[in-house]
């Protein structure tokens, strides 16, 4: 049966300028489609009405590429575990139903319009230290390298991580410690992510502190949200990396 829906929906014209709940009310919403689905129709709508569309981020609408986002109901990428908001899907709401819809906020996360923001603070992290220095030319054959299964199904898991940005927007801190910590243990649980391994982290963090992210402080929110079920554990190993590196040097 087709869903009626009261939309409440965060509008901001560009990062400038201030920003409001506006409410839309939509009929015939089938519960087969996306949320982003649900989306287009909104903006079908207001399109032939001649007012501006919703801005969104989207591109792949297969949980893996990172770009969708958003807070629905209170929670980043709404309230279905282990999905992202391409992922969710409109049979989890009722006929009737009210929902909020926010953009993640951080300050490390400006508002570019809407339901967008800038979230480059990330990609900066990643240039501060995640990846692994080789010279060209002289890479090993990959199966002359040990890796215990144990390490690597443990740098697999981390090495889902997409880059959301839902762990900052779920933490009272707006940390990014569970984003940081994915990246350095998919590099620092494999042999070759050993000789940079105290360094990155010390770098990373740095970078994470430079663009305003706060600090972890086991809220555990960011795990309780996380698409790809990264685990917190992997912010101890961090940790661990970026101690060793304070106290006896990179
Ligand atoms: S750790 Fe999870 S929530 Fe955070 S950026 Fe990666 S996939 Fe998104
Ligand atoms: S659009 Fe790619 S993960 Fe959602």
């Amino acid at each position: 049966m087709n869903m009626r829906l009261k939309l409440h929906i965060w509008r901001q014209k560009s990062a400038s300028s201030s920003g409001r709940m506006v409410t839309y009310e939509l009929t015939e919403i089938s519960p087969d489609m996306s949320f982003l689905e649900m989306l287009d129709v909104v903006n079908e709508r207001l399109i032939q009405k001649g007012e501006e569309p919703i801005a969104f981020d989207h591109d792949c609408r297969e949980g893996i590429c990172g770009m969708c986002g958003a807070v629905v109901n209170g929670v980043p990428h709404g309230h279905e575990r282990e999905t992202t908001l391409c992922q969710l899907h409109m049979r989890h709401f009722k006929d009737g139903d009210a929902i909020y819809i926010e953009p993640f906020r951080a300050k490390a996360f400006p508002i570019v319009k809407d339901l967008i923001v800038d979230r480059s603070a990330l990609d900066r992290i990643m240039q501060a230290g995640g990846f692994v220095s080789v010279r060209t030319g002289s890479a090993p054959d990959a199966n002359a390298i040990p890796i215990s299964k144990e390490n690597a199904e443990a740098a697999m898991d981390a090495a889902a991580c997409i880059g959301c940005g839902a762990c900052v927007a779920a933490c009272p801190n707006a940390s990014a410690m569970l984003f940081t910590s994915a990246k350095i243990a998919q590099l620092g649980l494999l042999p070759q992510g050993q000789p940079e391994r105290n360094s990155r982290a010390l770098k990373m963090i740095t970078a994470m502190d430079a663009e305003g992210f706060g600090g972890c402080s086991n809220h555990t929110e960011c795990e309780a949200v996380c698409p790809k079920g990264i685990s917190i554990s992997n912010i101890a190993r961090l940790n661990r990396d970026f101690f060793k590196a304070s106290l006896v040097g990179v």
